[in-house]
């Protein structure tokens, strides 16, 4: 494995340049898949991507049902702003079939990934003939998989697994020497509007990781709506990540003057520079007691919401 290149040491226009080239090396004559969720991430590896191959990478977007609100559109939308035109995959159903009955965190991680590469991906890349898939492994995403602290969706040869006998197809990670603040500072240099690089990281199990116990379509639809809430809170106020999740166990609250055995949602804010380690955001009081008001009124079945203090370690920055 190549060694980190961290934000200060890098130079984006060169990093830009020898990725390239490196890409084109790699799919010589031939044609890329690439996977686009609209993170940080996958939006540089897509740009990069374009860049190498232009005509020859087509670029796919999985809606896999737990995505957050609009985001298909939006990602679709902003590419083509970008000259990038994006195909959108309705992979809904397959994703919360494969979900149904799991409530462990890896086994959930597990189903996603299985989905995800053995099945979506492997269907496309066997269809459009091509010979690898280029994605947005990070630095951060392969450390914290080989510590075993999480299995990231995105990371195969650390665990030993070949993506060409498991899945067909080589995969191609041009960001994976970078972490985060580096991986911002080339999508820049690419181009991306800030919009998108300077976007929250987003994981790619996306709201399944923030959804503790079952993933079904009603719970998704929980956290989504108290997603959007988060989101348009806490946005602008300089933090790394701000999330809510969906806990499993009910409390008793109280309704129309009746008892509601209800759901809580924990919100969570982050400050971190890398995501190795963060803290919770000092916010104002008045904002959290906006984000409960907010939240009780916007998303259905919900009587009880925190607001986690935790440090990581020994948290993790999602719940799953
Ligand atoms: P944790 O929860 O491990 O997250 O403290 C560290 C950072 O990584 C993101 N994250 C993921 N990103 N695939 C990804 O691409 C994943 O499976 C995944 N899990 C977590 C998380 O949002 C945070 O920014």
């Amino acid at each position: 494995m190549r060694n980190e290149i961290t934000a200060e040491q890098l130079n984006a226009e060169q990093f830009i340049q020898e990725k390239v080239r490196e890409i084109q090396n790699s799919v010589g004559d031939g044609t890329a898949v690439n996977a686009l969720s609209g993170g940080v991430d996958s939006s540089t590896v897509t740009l990069l991507g374009h860049r190498a191959l232009d005509g020859r990478l087509k670029t796919i977007f999985v809606d896999n049902g737990i995505m957050r609100q609009g985001e298909p559109e939006q990602v679709v939308r902003l590419f083509k702003g970008l000259g990038v035109s994006v195909e959108v995959v309705d992979a809904r159903k397959e994703f919360f079939n494969a979900l149904k009955g799991i409530t462990d965190p890896e086994a959930k991680r597990e189903a996603i990934t299985q989905t995800f590469y053995r099945d979506v991906f492997g269907r496309m890349v066997r269809a459009s003939k091509a010979k690898c898939l280029l994605q947005g492994t990070i630095l951060t995403d392969i450390d914290e998989t080989v510590a075993g602290i999480k299995r990231q969706h995105n990371v195969f040869e650390q665990l030993g697994i070949n993506p060409q006998e498991a899945f067909g197809y080589r995969i191609l990670e041009p960001l994976v020497q970078l972490r985060k603040d580096g991986v911002r500072k080339v999508g820049e240099a690419l181009g991306l509007p800030a919009e998108l690089f300077g976007r929250i990281p987003f994981p790619g199990p996306a709201l399944a990781a923030r959804v503790i116990g079952e993933v079904t379509p009603e719970r998704i639809e929980t956290v989504r709506k108290a997603t959007v809430v988060v989101e348009r809170l806490l946005r602008g106020r300089g933090a790394f990540q701000y999330m809510a999740i969906l806990h499993e166990d009910r409390v008793t609250g109280m309704r129309n003057g009746r008892r509601d055995f209800g759901q809580q949602i924990e919100v969570r804010c982050w400050d971190s520079v890398d995501a190795r380690t963060a803290t919770p955001t000092s916010l104002p009081f008045n904002i959290l007691q906006k984000l409960a008001a907010d939240i009780l009124q916007e998303v259905p079945g919900v009587v009880s919401v925190t607001y986690n203090i935790a440090s990581k370690p020994p948290s993790t920055i999602e719940a799953v």
